[in-house]
C-alpha cells in the first residue's frame, strides 16, 4: 500500500517514513513540500495521505483541497499531523476530509496503530469495490451470453422452417432487413429496431405446421386451402408463445400479427388499426413487399416499381399509412438491401448450420 507522506521538517518526515516502513505491505512516497507533492500528483496513486498541517505554502487543509480536485483521490483516507490544538483548526481539517489526526510529537508506538487501522479499512474497501467489480462482470458477461444463445436459437428456427422451402431462409433474411429499415424509418428506438430485425425472421414459421400439398402448390389455392394456410399465424405464435425470452415474445406476436390489416379485414383475429402491434405492421409491408418482388411457386416476380405502386394503393387499407409512408423514406435503403441479397447466397449467420 502507498502511503503519502507530506512534511516540510526533514527529520520528522524522515522519522515518519522509517515509521511507515516497518508496517507489513506499506511503502513511503514522501514529500519535503507541498508544491512538490502536488505537482507528482496525477501519478501518484497513493492509498493513504499523513499530512502535516504547518507547511510553507500550504497549509494542511489547503493541500487537502487541491488533492480533492482529483477524482480519483477524493474517498482516500488523510491523517492530519498537527501541534495544534485549537478545535476550529480541527474541524476544518475535518472539513476537508481527514479522517484522522495524531498530535505532535508523534508517538510511534499509536501512529502505527492508527496506520494499521487505516491499511485494514482500505483493504477492506479494496475487496468490496473488487468484488462489486467482479460480480459486475459476471453477470454482464451471462446477460450477453443469454442474449447470444437466444439469438442462435431464433436463427436455428428460423433454419428449420426454411426446409419447407429453398428461398425462404433469404426470404427471412430479407425480410428482417426490411423491417429494420421501416422501423427505423418510423423513428423507432435503435434497441426496437435491432429487436424487430431479430425477431422478425420468424413470422412464417407456422408455415411447418401446413401441408406441402397446399403450402408448394403451383396455382391458385381454394377457399378451404386458403383458410388451412391462414393457420400458419396461429400455428407460428403457439410456437412462440409465452417465452421467458422477449425477443421469442416479439416474435410471437410478429407471427400471429404479420396478415392483419389495417382496415380490420386481415387474419387470424380481424385486428385494426393501432390494435395490430406495430411489429406486425412493419413485418406486413416489408413481408408483401418481397413476396410481390420474387417468385413463389404459384406467381412470378414482379418489379419493384409495381411492388411499390401497390403498396402505396394499399396505405389506409391493408398497410398502416405510418409504415407505408416509411417504407418509401427508406426505399433506397430497401432497394439496396435487394440488390445486396441478391449478391449473396445464403446469409453466413446461416452457413455454420448448413
Ligand atoms: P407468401 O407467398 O410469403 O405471401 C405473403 C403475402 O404477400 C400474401 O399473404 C399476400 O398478402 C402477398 N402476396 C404474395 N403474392 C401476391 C400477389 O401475387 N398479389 C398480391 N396482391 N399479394 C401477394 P396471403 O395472401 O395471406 O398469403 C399467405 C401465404 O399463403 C403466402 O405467403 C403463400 O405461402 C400462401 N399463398 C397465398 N396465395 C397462394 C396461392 O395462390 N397459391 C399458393 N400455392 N400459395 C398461396
Ligand atoms: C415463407 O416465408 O415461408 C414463404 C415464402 C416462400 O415461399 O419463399
Ligand atoms: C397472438 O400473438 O396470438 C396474436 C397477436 C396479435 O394479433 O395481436
Ligand atoms: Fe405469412
Amino acid at each position: 500500500m502507498r502511503i503519502l507522506l507530506v512534511d516540510d521538517n526533514r527529520t520528522n518526515l524522515m522519522f515518519l517514513s522509517k515509521l511507515i516502513e516497518k508496517i507489513d505491505g506499506c511503502e513511503a512516497v514522501s514529500f519535503d513540500d507541498p508544491a512538490g507533492a502536488l505537482a507528482q500528483m496525477p501519478k501518484l496513486d497513493f492509498d493513504i495521505a499523513v499530512v502535516d498541517y504547518q507547511m510553507p505554502g500550504y497549509n494542511g487543509v489547503e493541500f487537502l483541497r487541491e488533492i480533492n480536485l482529483f477524482e480519483k483521490y477524493q474517498e482516500k483516507p488523510y491523517v492530519m499531523v498537527t501541534a495544534d490544538r485549537d478545535l476550529a483548526t480541527r474541524m476544518a481539517c475535518l472539513d476537508a476530509g481527514s479522517i484522522d489526526f495524531l498530535t505532535k510529537p508523534v508517538i510511534p508506538l499509536e501512529f502505527q496503530a492508527r496506520l494499521r487501522n487505516l491499511v485494514a479499512l482500505v483493504d477492506a474497501r479494496n475487496k468490496l469495490a473488487d468484488k462489486a467489480e467482479w460480480l459486475r462482470m459476471g453477470i454482464e458477461k451471462a446477460t450477453e451470453e443469454i442474449r447470444s444463445r437466444e439469438e442462435e436459437i431464433i436463427n436455428r428456427l428460423s433454419l428449420a422452417a426454411s426446409y419447407k422451402d429453398s428461398d425462404t431462409a433469404l426470404h427471412t433474411h430479407r425480410v428482417a432487413n426490411y423491417s429494420a429499415a421501416i422501423a427505423e424509418a418510423m423513428g423507432l428506438s435503435p434497441d426496437i429496431c435491432s429487436d424487430i430485425r431479430l425477431a422478425s425472421p420468424m413470422h412464417d414459421i407456422g408455415k411447418v405446421g401446413i401441408r406441402d400439398a397446399i403450402l408448394l402448390k403451383r396455382g391458385k389455392l381454394t377457399e378451404q386451402e386458403y383458410a388451412e394456410m391462414q393457420a400458419h399465424t396461429t400455428i407460428g405464435s403457439d410456437i412462440l408463445n409465452r417465452s421467458k425470452s422477449s425477443l421469442l415474445r416479439l416474435a410471437a406476436e410478429i407471427a400471429g400479427s404479420h396478415h392483419e390489416r389495417w382496415d380490420g379485414q386481415g387474419y387470424p383475429r380481424r385486428l385494426s388499426g393501432e390494435d395490430i402491434p406495430v411489429a406486425g405492421r412493419i413485418v406486413a409491408v416489408a413481408d408483401n413487399f418481397d413476396a410481390l418482388t420474387t417468385s413463389r411457386p404459384y406467381k412470378e416476380a414482379w418489379t419493384v416499381e409495381k411492388a411499390v405502386d401497390h403498396i402505396s394503393s394499399k396505405a389506409g387499407t391493408q398497410f398502416d399509412p405510418s409504415c407505408v409512408a416509411a417504407f418509401l423514406f427508406a426505399l433506397p435503403k430497401i432497394k439496396e438491401i435487394k440488390i445486396k441479397a441478391s449478391e449473396e447466397s445464403l446469409p453466413t449467420r446461416f452457413a455454420s448450420c448448413s
